[in-house]
This record gives C-alpha cells, structure tokens and sequence, in this order.
C-alpha cells in the first residue's frame, strides 16, 4: 500500500492529523495498535484551549463540541481555607472549553469513517524505515499478516510508549526527564459536578482537582501515593478524602455516587529532541509529556499537529520545505513553555514526600502573592487559556 503521510497511532494527535491533511487532499493512512472501542474507552483530559478548536473547525469536527461544549471563563484556586478565582476573559478575552478527549476522539473517527479515512486497528511490530531517506516506509502486521504502507512522510503519534520516539538514533535524541513522587488517583461519576467551574486545591492532605464533562458527568483527582492501586480506594474512600481536601463550602454541597471508572496517573515532565529526524515527525505525547495539573498534555499534542499540518500543506501546495525544516523547532519553543507551566503549577499545588518546612512556607508565600496579584493572575490565565501558535 502506499500513500503520502503515513501516520503512526490513531489518538487524538493522529486522527486529527489526519483529518486535517483530508480537508486539503492529502492522503494519509492511521495505524493504530488497539481496537476503536479500547481507544475510545480510555478517559483523559478534558479541558481544551481555543488553539484546538479551532484546529477542530478547521477539520470539519467541531459541531458537537460547540454544541455540547462548555465554556469556562475562570477557574478556582483553593489552599488551606482560602479559595480564589482567576478570571481568564478578563485577564485574556479567551475562555476554556470542556469536552472531554473521549468525545474529541469519538468525533474525529466519525469524520474520518465518514470521508473514507483509511485506519488499520490492531496493528503489530510496526517498524519505521528510512526515515532518513527519502523513501520511507512502515512495516507492520495485522492478524499475522506482514503489510508494508510505503509513504513520503511518517507522524509519529503513538504517545510515549510508542516506536517512532525510539527510531530516532540515540546520538541524535536527547532526552529530559522528571518524574514526580506521586499520581492522581481520578474518578468518574454520574453526579452533577461540585462547582460551576474547575476547584485546584492544595491541601495539607495533598492535592485534589474537582472538574467536569457535563451538569450530570464530573471528573475528580487526588494525589496518591506511586505504591497505590485503583483497587486499593472503594468509592467511599475516594469520596471522604476529597471532602477532606476542598473547601469546607464546597465539601458540604458535593454530591456523591458510584464511581463509573478509576485510575490512577503517574506524574512525569518529559521532552525529546529533535522532534523530527529526516521524514519523520514526532507529535504530542510521543515526543513530550507534562503532569496533567495544568491540562496542557492534550492541547500541546494539538499545537504540534498544527505545526506539521501546516509544514506538510506547504511542501504539497508550494513545494516548500520551509514549514517542516522548521517544524522541530517551532514546536519545541511551546512545548518548552507548555512544560514550565505544568512544572510550575504541579510544584504549586501538591504535597511532596520530602517537602521542608521552608518549601510548604514558598509554597504559601506563592499561593497568596497570586490571590493578591493581578499581573501573577494574568500569567497565569495566559498559560491556561493558552499560548499562541
Ligand atoms: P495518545 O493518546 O497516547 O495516543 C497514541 C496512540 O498510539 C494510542 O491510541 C496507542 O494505542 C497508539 N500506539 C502506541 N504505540 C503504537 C504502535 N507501536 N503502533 C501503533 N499504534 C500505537 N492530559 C490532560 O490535559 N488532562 C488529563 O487529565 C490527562 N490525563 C491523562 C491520563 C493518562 C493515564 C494519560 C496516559 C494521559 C493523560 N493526559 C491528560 C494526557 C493526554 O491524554 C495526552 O496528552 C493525549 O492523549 C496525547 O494524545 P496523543 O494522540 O499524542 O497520544
Ligand atoms: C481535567 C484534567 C486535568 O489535568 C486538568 O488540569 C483539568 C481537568 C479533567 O480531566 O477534566
């Protein structure tokens, strides 16, 4: 089989990718290892920049998000018993927009299905070759079979456990890494959400996050210890810590119920360079991953993909090599500050084993200079909101 960009997974960074490339005529193919229904079945983030609405009306996918979407023009900060807002509109004019990822992915299927978008699920030993020829091309299998999809350019969108991250020769990848003392231990529920927008709280007993995918669907965090599994915490335990954590308020008028998924995240800052080597291209969680405090993992996979959609029109529009010269580049400048961000607002907000009596002090001393603080608000409603592309 041959085709013109072949794109190696079928996430949210592949199949928009895909999508985006089909409203230009260019073909590509989506090869995925799991089934449509694991891919579906996975709950991650859920709070979306303007940047990847846009990108989502740009591929014709984004009807039900601006129906079912809801727009947050602020979020709560809480620690200890103090709770204040940052205003984004008024600090940036640009709300946030929650629509989980499940439901991103649902509708870029349905678009690619719809337009006849060649996607391979199931898919094994995938092998990249020549990437740094100008003939590449993958191999893989499907139910045992060997395929082989030749193309001009391979996406590497098969987030961190991924192949195309480890074709990369090791003298040429450079890689930075930090992982955190702790996960967040999230579950889902079909209860109406605590709060109209988003709780970040700090608390003695560690961090907690209360957000939402609709007024009957909400989406809680704590931190948890890395030795911990989902089984460990029944619902009600989950339930008493969070209490524990928000604000006395808040802890009142949380509504309670079964918990319809449970997991546990570890928390990780990761960059690889460079984000591309010869005809391959690496995008979103494949090339970088942030800790999930300031929802940035799953919008920074979307400033990627612009990026190379934008370099790839161009070497098949005008037959420059401009915009994917410069893709690695372009891309590592946000992604870096994308990682400063998360860094800064995990370290923030959470409890760490090893923490001194100064550092839980820093720590105060940052919370309260941004309740008081409007230019500390406003940097940081322009990093949620979004940096632009
Ligand atoms: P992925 O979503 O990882 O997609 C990669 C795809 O490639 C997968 O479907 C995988 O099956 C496939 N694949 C892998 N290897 C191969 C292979 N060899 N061959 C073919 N296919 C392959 N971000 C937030 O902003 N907020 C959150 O709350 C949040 N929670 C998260 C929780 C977890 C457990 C994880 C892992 C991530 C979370 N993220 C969150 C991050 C966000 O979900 C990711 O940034 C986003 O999924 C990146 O999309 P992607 O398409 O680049 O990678
Ligand atoms: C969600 C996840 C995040 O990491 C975050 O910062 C905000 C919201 C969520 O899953 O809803």
């Amino acid at each position: 089989m041959r085709t013109q960009v072949a794109i190696i997974g079928g996430g949210p960074s592949g199949l928009l990718l895909s999508q985006l490339l089909h409203t230009r005529g260019i073909d590509s193919v989506v090869l995925e290892r799991k089934t449509k229904g694991y891919v579906l079945g996975r709950i991650r983030a859920g709070v979306l920049e303007q940047g990847f609405v846009t990108l989502m009306e740009e591929a014709g996918c984004a009807d039900r998000l601006h129906a079912e979407g809801i727009t947050h023009d602020g979020t709560l900060v809480s620690y200890g018993d103090e709770l204040f807002r940052v205003d984004f509109k008024e600090h940036t004019g640009t709300p946030v927009v929650i629509y989980g990822q499940t439901e991103v992915t649902r509708d870029l299927y349905e678009a690619r299905e719809k337009s006849g978008g060649k996607i391979e699920f199931n898919v094994e030993n995938v092998v990249i070759h020549g990437a740094d020829t100008e003939t590449p091309y993958v191999s893989y299998a499907v139910d045992g079979e060997a395929r082989r999809l030749d193309c001009d350019f391979v996406a590497g969108c098969d987030g961190f456990h991924g192949v195309s991250r480890q074709t990369i020769p090791l003298d040429v990848r450079r890689e930075y890494e930090k992982v955190y003392p702790f996960g967040w231990l999230g579950i889902l529920s079909e209860t109406p959400p605590v709060n109209h927008e988003l709780i970040y709280a700090n608390s003695p007993r560690g961090f907690a996050l209360c957000s939402m995918r609709n007024e009957n669907l909400s989406r809680y965090y704590i931190q948890c210890s890395l030795s911990d599994k989902p089984e460990d915490w029944t619902d009600e335990a989950f339930w008493q810590e969070l209490k524990r954590r928000i604000p006395a308020d808040q802890a009142a008028k949380l509504v309670t119920g079964p918990s319809i998924e449970k997991s546990i995240a570890p928390l990780r800052s990761f960059v690889t360079e460079p984000m591309r080597w010869g005809r391959l291209f690496l995008c979103g969680d494949a090339a970088h991953i942030v800790p999930p405090t300031g929802a940035k993992g799953l919008n920074t996979a979307a400033s990627d993909i612009h990026y190379l959609y934008r370099g790839l029109r161009e070497f098949y529009e005008s037959a420059s090599t401009d915009g994917i010269d410069s893709y690695s580049e372009k891309a590592l400048a946000r992604v870096w500050k994308a990682e400063r961000f998360s860094w800064w607002f995990s370290s923030l907000m959470h409890r760490y084993p090893d923490q001194s009596e100064f550092d839980l002090k820093m720590q105060v001393a940052e919370l309260e200079f941004l309740r008081s603080n409007k230019a500390a608000q406003q940097a940081m409603a322009e990093n949620y909101v979004g940096l632009p592309y």
